[in-house]
């Protein structure tokens, strides 16, 4: 584990934590360091039953997720926003023995929440398989070290354990990233192991058995359906949680400008203050680009093709502070975020284009109180 001060940067939720980081922290730091005081003080005043291995109780791992605020006065932020009991079926899944599938658009906080889940319940967020078309079977198995297979032949020394083996081996969280991009033969390899609980190693006549604690975390944008199709038999091993788009645009708002505090700490951007009137309205272009709506219902606009979610408007008024900073006045103004909600919404330069100029005329043009923002707009658009 690393100090906890540049942690507390991530962590902290203010821009002024990011001051104090040493210079050499990680930039990013993975989830069971940034916020080991949050684990460490819920571990300390979790009293309730604890399945095997876990370092935590199912209920103090969903509080580190939604946060809450512990006996001691520990305040523990949230990670996720969204619906409690969404949260609370993942965690109870992860204590059966299913496995967990979070599924949901791009940018709806499956890596992050499946980051946390194994942080909180394993300590351990970093035994991680990513999912492309070129994973190899190795990534899901094990590989060999070949200098060592040639040298001596195969042994338990020559052998590479991949992430999931070591889960098993240990009885951790393994996490899979983007399960349906990865070729159908190798997913199924996830069959054997999610089921029998066991990976046979043929070329030594051995197997690893998982300990109690195994179990698995995937994640599958839903917009990568039909890339390869998760077959039914391993469907089966999962329970499915579908993460939604934040409800209402306070929701969006609030996960914006929380989100973008950490990250803003955690780069050591100076702070910047009264930023939220400018991430409203970001998050109600976005919003409104994707819903094909305006927020009132009273004028359809065309959709996109880019995805326009949470994440991107978080990318956007981060992209923001930085300008805002080092180059304004230290206030977000309408200038610092119009290029990145440009780059943004227009994806495919013939299409999102005309999409884009028609919203900016029919709608950021004739929208009191907006004008800056329509001017902003324009310049980069020019
Ligand atoms: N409901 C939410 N609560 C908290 N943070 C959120 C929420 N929705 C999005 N975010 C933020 O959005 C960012 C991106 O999320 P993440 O990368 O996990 O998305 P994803 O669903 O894995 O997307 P993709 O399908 O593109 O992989 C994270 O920084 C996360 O904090
Ligand atoms: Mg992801």
């Amino acid at each position: 584990m690393t100090t906890t001060t540049g942690a507390d940067a991530a962590g902290g939720g203010t821009a002024e934590a990011g001051a104090e980081g040493p210079a050499d922290a990680a930039l990013r730091p993975h989830a069971e360091d940034a916020f080991a005081h949050e684990l460490a003080a819920l571990a300390a005043a979790d009293d309730r039953p604890r399945p095997p291995r876990w370092r935590l109780s199912p209920w103090a791992v969903s509080t580190y997720l939604l946060g809450g605020t512990l006996p001691d006065g520990t305040e523990i932020t949230p990670k996720y926003v969204g619906p409690r009991r969404i949260v609370e079926v993942a965690v109870a899944t992860l204590a059966t023995d299913r496995a967990l599938l979070l599924l949901g658009v791009p940018g709806t906080a499956k890596t992050w929440v499946s980051e946390h889940l194994a942080a909180a319940v394993s300590g351990d967020s970093t035994l991680l398989v990513q999912g492309t078309a070129g994973t190899p079977e190795e990534a899901v198995r094990y590989g060999w070290n070949y200098a060592q297979l040639l040298a001596a032949g195969p042994s338990r020394e020559a052998l590479v354990p991949s992430p999931v083996m070591r889960a098993m081996a240990e009885g951790m969280t393994a996490r899979v990233e983007e399960l349906t991009r990865i070729p159908a033969d190798v997913q199924d390899s996830l069959i054997t192991i999610l089921s029998e609980k066991t990976l046979p190693i043929a070329e030594l006549g051995e197997e690893v058995q998982a300990v109690r604690g195994f179990n698995v975390i995937a994640t599958a944008n839903d917009r990568d359906r039909g890339v390869n199709e998760l077959s039914s038999a391993l469907r089966r091993r999962f329970n499915t949680v579908v993460l939604p788009l934040p409800a209402s645009p306070e929701d969006e708002v609030g996960i914006v400008t929380q989100r973008v505090a950490q990250i803003g700490a955690s780069l050591q951007l100076p702070p910047v203050p009264e930023a939220v009137d400018e991430i409203r309205r970001v998050v109600t272009v976005f919003r409104e680009l994707r819903d094909g709506e305006t927020a009132d219902g009273r004028t359809k606009v065309k959709s996109p093709s880019g995805t326009l979610s949470t994440a991107e408007a978080i990318s956007v008024v981060t992209g923001g502070l930085a300008l805002a900073a080092h180059f304004g006045d230290g206030v977000l103004r309408a200038s610092d975020v119009a290029a990145g909600i440009q780059s943004a919404v227009v994806r495919d330069p013939a299409a999102d284009s005309v999409v884009w100029q028609e919203y900016l005329e029919t709608v950021v043009r004739e929208r009191e109180g907006w004008k800056d923002l329509y001017r902003a707009c324009r310049e980069v658009t020019a």
